[in-house]
């Protein structure tokens, strides 16, 4: 069944484990992370990024996980990741999202504030829930020294403040992670993220976790992470699939079989992110 991302992080919250968050933009995307959760028996979020809602559509994207959620008998939560407006927030809330991110983290910290407030109030009144982003997560792409990813990162009073005005339901940390490949294996600032679970009694999000390994995502877990994002693993597992096949058979022409391998390799590694995040068993 469908499901808001608030429930599954309450139950997350409680036993001490975090939630998968997989990005999606196309079916097999979407079979792969839904058989992956079944053959877990794992709670899973699929969320979709304003760039996959603008390729796919917004009723494809609810339509998939629709019927994903419908046929199966796991928890299954549609979040909106990386909301940054107003509008789009409300067009997937329309839409039937069971959950939804808005990321105000490029406005000065009163501006990022009223505009989660007004999230958080619409939002809250039909029963979906909320993440917002505090701090700002960047890419791997982004050419920025020690003192800047530092000056980027999440500061735990301002969280604190932050949480407090807004009554927002999850938030989003800048503690080291970037999205994207990394080049070197990232240093997670450990101690910010405990502080900032000391200030803030709701659940934490880690942003651009794939590539970080495996014993760091269990550590940020154990302080307080509920709900860990991953996309790149996976277009990475797409896409090793698709070659795989095609450099195997340069004349292969029936999609089934180039895509076919892409989404078993995409469940594999998406079975291996969630009994990383302690998430197995727990639908
Ligand atoms: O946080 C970013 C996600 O990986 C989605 O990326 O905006 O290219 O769809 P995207
Ligand atoms: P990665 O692409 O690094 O896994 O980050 C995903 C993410 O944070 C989506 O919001
Ligand atoms: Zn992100
Ligand atoms: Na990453």
């Amino acid at each position: 069944p469908l499901v808001t991302v608030k429930e599954l992080l309450d139950k997350a919250e409680a036993g001490g484990y975090a939630v998968g968050a997989f990005n999606c933009n196309n079916m097999e995307i979407v079979q792969a992370i839904v058989a992956a959760a079944e053959a877990e028996k794992a709670p899973v979020i699929i969320q979709a990024s304003q760039g996959a809602i603008k390729y796919a559509g917004l009723d494809y994207i609810v339509g998939l996980v629709n019927i994903a959620a419908k046929n199966s008998k796991i928890p299954v939560a549609l979040h909106l990741d990386h909301g940054t407006s107003f509008d789009q927030v409300i067009k997937c809330i329309r839409e039937g999202f069971t959950s939804v991110m808005i990321d105000g983290s490029k406005y000065p910290l009163e501006e990022n504030i009223a505009l989660t407030k007004k999230v958080v109030e619409i939002a809250r009144a039909v029963g979906v829930s909320t993440e917002a982003e505090l701090g700002k997560i960047g890419g791997t792409e982004d050419d920025i020294t020690v003192l800047e990813k530092e000056a980027m990162m999440t500061d735990p009073e301002e969280a604190k403040f932050f949480v407090e005005q807004t009554g927002v339901d999850s938030l989003a940390v800048a503690i080291g992670t970037a999205h994207g490949q990394y080049k070197f294996d990232p240093e997670l600032d450990f101690d910010r993220l405990a502080k900032i679970k000391s200030l803030v009694n709701i659940p934490i999000v880690l942003h651009g976790s794939s590539g970080v390994p495996d014993k760091d995502i269990e550590k940020a877990i154990s302080l307080g992470v509920r709900k860990v994002n991953i996309d790149t693993n996976i277009r990475e597992a797409f896409v090793k699939g698709v070659r795989d096949v095609i450099n195997k058979d340069a004349k292969e022409i029936d999609p089934r079989k180039i895509l076919g391998p892409a989404r078993e390799a995409m469940t594999a590694i998406v079975r291996e992110k969630i009994r990383i995040f302690g998430s197995s068993g727990k639908a």
